[in-house]
């Protein structure tokens, strides 16, 4: 029987992980207090920073009444926490699969702080859909391709590999929500909703960081060209993802500018100056991150 490590860690990682785990257990968020679940969500406010509609900057947003706008803010809200809800719900199976499959070949430490994330994930979801509901917020679609890459292709895989994705995937949606819900005008329990998310996931991404650059260090040449070349394919997708959504017509209460399948204003968003730079701002820590292990193109 082979026993070697799948997640071979330094005893200084060791520590760290052990350290992270006692803070989780401190330290997490409670479904019942997390917001005050008595209170009204307004939706005459605005989710979100209002400069960061998908389609601000091109002429279609030009197109649109001021109603129309708050309209569509808190739909591009519904969908990134239907974001948060299909991608999380995906996690607990990739990650207590690892466990089962490698009892004996993941550190103790480590078996513990997937299992704490599994936790967190599960709680996190059970509250997004709460928020969902209480805000009258209807779900989005999964999200095409991304959803079959973390309960279809990664769980087979290697620890490190699920562990990695897992990270890209929450990173972007993480630096997404939080740049652009928590200035002063954001309505406060939307606000407060993405903040104390945010104190679990950045644990959640801290991990997925120190694990992903230690494969980077150990893992086989093969194993690193494959990573390269599957990230190189994902990260742009996921990029478009959350600058854009072709769904938005689906869900608005009037005519959309864009129709669903209308390919080259989609791409004309995709490509805006203004998404390029607001993309720039909020991803540019990971953009550094990505460039420095070669996971892009
Ligand atoms: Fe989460
Ligand atoms: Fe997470």
């Amino acid at each position: 029987m082979q026993t070697s490590p799948v997640l071979p860690l330094s005893e200084r990682l060791s520590a760290k992980v052990r350290k992270l785990n006692e803070v989780s257990h401190h330290k997490t968020m409670d479904h019942a207090t997390v917001l005050p679940w008595d209170q009204e969500i307004d939706k005459r406010l605005w989710p979100k920073d209002p400069e960061h509609l998908w389609i601000k900057g091109t002429r279609y947003y030009d197109q649109l009444s001021e109603e129309q706008k708050l309209e569509v803010a808190w739909l591009e809200t519904a969908r990134d926490i239907s974001m948060f809800i299909f991608l999380e719900q995906t996690l607990p199976p990739l990650y207590m699969g690892y466990i089962n499959r490698f009892h004996d070949r993941i550190a103790p430490e480590v078996q513990e702080y997937l299992s704490i994330f599994s936790k967190e994930e599960i709680v996190h979801t059970l509250t997004f859909k709460r928020f969902m509901a209480k805000a009258g917020l209807k779900l989005w679609q999964p999200p095409v391709g991304l959803h079959d890459l973390l309960s279809k292709t990664l769980p087979p895989m290697d620890p490190p590999v699920g562990i990695l994705f897992t990270l890209l995937v929450e990173w972007v949606a993480e630096l997404s929500a939080m740049h652009t819900s928590q200035g002063p005008d954001v309505e406060p329990m939307t606000r407060a909703l993405f903040r104390e998310h945010h104190y679990d996931e950045a644990r959640h991404i801290a991990f997925g960081r120190w694990i992903s650059e230690t494969f980077f260090e150990n893992g086989s040449p093969e194993q690193i060209a494959q990573v390269r070349q599957m990230s190189r394919q994902v990260i742009p997708k996921l990029i478009d993802m959350f600058t854009y959504n072709p769904e938005m017509p689906l869900h608005t209460s009037f005519a959309f500018p864009i129709g669903p399948d209308d390919r080259d204003a989609i791409e004309t968003v995709w490509r805006s100056e203004h998404n390029r730079q607001i993309n720039q701002q909020r991803f540019a820590e990971l953009y550094a991150w990505i460039d420095k292990l070669g996971l892009v193109a």
